[in-house]
C-alpha cells in the first residue's frame, strides 16, 4: 500500500502540512476552528446559546437557526484571526451536515459551500458523531483504531467499534432517549432547568447516590443497546410519589441515585463489549463524557481490565468544530470531497457512505 503519511500527519506526496477550517451548527452551538494535521487545534471559537434556550428549558429550533445565521460569520472570523492564518491558507473547508436541527445544520452547510466556493477550496462534509468520536484524536496523539468509542450526546447514545479511520461498526444503541436527554429530563423534573447534565452532576455530588435505587434498564435482544426511557419514568414517579405523601424532594439524592443508575448502565455494556471484542483500548465521546461521575467508573473499569482509557477534556466533549477539522483531516486524506450539492441531513447514520 502506498504511504501517504496518514499517521504522521503529513502529505508526503506534496510535503505541506494540512490545514482545515471546520464548522459545526448542529443544535445550538455557533462553532469554528482551525485545525492542523487532524490533531494540532490551531483555534476553537464556540458562540453558545445555552443562556437563551434555557428560558425555554430546552432547545428552540429555530431560535437556534436564527442565532446561528447572525452568529456563524463573526465565529469563522475569529477562528481565522485566532490561527493566525487567513482563508487562502486553508487545505478545505469542513462542516457538519448531519445529523443534527436541519433549519441549524442548513446554515452551517450553506455557509462552508459559500466559503469553500468563493475560495476555491474542497468541501468536506462530516458526521456529527463521527466528529464526537475524533475528539480524542486531539489530545490523545498516540491514540489510534482499532478502539471501542462510547459515545453518549444529548441526542446518541451509541456504543461503537472503531475500525479504522472513518469505518465505524455500531454494536449497540438506545431504543429511546439518549443519555444527555434523560440527565436533561430528570433535571427539569426536579427543578434544576437545562442543560440538565450539568446540573445533575453538580447536585449530585451533595446527595446520596443509595438514598433512591432506580432501575437499570437491559434490552434482551442486544446487551450493547440502551434504554434510558424507564429510569425517566421512575424518577418521575418517584416525585410524583414524594408529592402525593408530602414528603420535601430531595432533589440532589435524586440527581445522584440518577446518574448512578445511568452511569453504572453505560459502563457495564461498555466493559462487556470491551470484553467479547477483546480491545485494549476504550474512548468515550459526546457531552455526556464530560461527565465526572462517568470518566471515574469508566477509568476503573478499564484500569481492572488492563484497558487503556482515552476521553478528551470537557470543552472537546460537548459540541465544538475542532473535532470536526480532525474528522475531516482523516477524511480528506483518504480523497474524500463533497460536491456543491451538498445537503443537511437530519438523521444521517453513522458510517453512511454519501
Ligand atoms: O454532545 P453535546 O454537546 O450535544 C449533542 O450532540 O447532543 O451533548 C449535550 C448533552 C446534553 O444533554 C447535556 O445535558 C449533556 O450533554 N451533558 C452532560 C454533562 N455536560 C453536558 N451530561 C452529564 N454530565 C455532564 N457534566
Ligand atoms: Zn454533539
Amino acid at each position: 500500500m502506498e504511504d501517504i503519511g496518514i499517521l504522521s500527519g503529513i502529505n508526503k506526496e506534496t510535503d505541506k502540512e494540512t490545514v482545515i477550517l471546520a464548522i459545526e451548527s448542529s443544535c445550538d452551538e455557533t462553532a469554528a476552528a482551525v485545525v492542523k494535521n487532524g490533531r494540532e487545534v490551531l483555534s476553537n471559537i464556540i458562540s453558545s446559546q445555552i443562556d437563551l434556550h434555557t428560558l425555554y428549558g430546552g432547545v428552540v429550533p429555530e431560535i437556534a437557526s436564527r442565532k446561528h445565521i447572525e452568529r456563524i460569520n463573526q465565529v469563522i472570523e475569529e477562528a481565522l484571526t485566532e490561527a493566525g492564518m487567513a482563508l487562502e491558507d486553508m487545505d478545505a473547508v469542513a462542516v457538519t451536515y448531519g445529523p443534527g436541527l436541519v433549519g441549524a445544520l442548513l446554515v452551517g452547510v450553506a455557509e462552508a459551500k459559500a466559503i469553500a466556493y468563493g475560495a476555491g477550496k474542497p468541501l468536506i462534509g462530516v458526521h456529527h458523531i463521527e466528529g464526537h468520536i475524533s475528539a480524542n484524536y486531539i489530545e490523545n496523539k498516540d491514540l489510534e483504531p482499532p478502539f471501542l468509542c462510547l459515545v453518549v450526546s444529548g441526542g446518541h447514545t451509541h456504543l461503537v467499534k472503531v475500525t479504522d479511520y472513518g469505518v465505524y461498526e455500531i454494536l449497540g444503541r438506545t431504543r429511546d432517549d439518549a443519555a444527555g436527554e434523560a440527565f436533561d429530563k430528570v433535571a427539569r423534573a426536579i427543578g434544576l432547568g437545562y442543560p440538565g447534565g450539568p446540573k445533575i452532576e453538580k447536585a449530585a455530588q451533595k446527595g446520596n447516590s443509595e438514598a433512591v435505587t432506580f432501575p437499570k434498564a437491559k434490552v434482551a435482544e442486544n446487551p450493547y443497546d440502551f434504554s434510558f426511557s424507564g429510569v425517566k419514568s421512575a424518577v418521575l414517579n418517584y416525585i410524583n410519589g414524594c408529592r402525593m405523601k408530602n414528603i420535601p424532594i430531595a432533589a440532589e439524592d435524586i440527581a445522584a441515585s440518577f446518574q448512578k443508575a445511568v452511569t453504572e448502565v453505560l459502563i457495564e455494556h461498555a466493559m462487556l463489549a470491551a470484553e467479547e471484542f477483546q480491545m485494549d483500548k476504550f474512548a468515550i465521546a459526546g457531552g455526556v463524557a464530560s461527565n465526572s461521575a462517568l470518566r471515574t467508573g469508566m477509568e476503573k473499569a478499564c484500569a481492572e481490565r488492563n484497558i487503556k482509557f482515552f476521553h478528551p477534556s470537557p470543552v472537546f466533549c460537548t459540541d465544538n468544530a475542532a473535532m470536526i477539522g480532525t474528522a475531516a483531516y482523516y477524511e480528506y486524506q483518504a480523497g474524500r470531497r463533497d460536491g456543491w450539492d451538498l445537503n443537511a441531513v437530519p438523521n444521517l447514520k453513522l458510517g453512511e457512505r454519501r
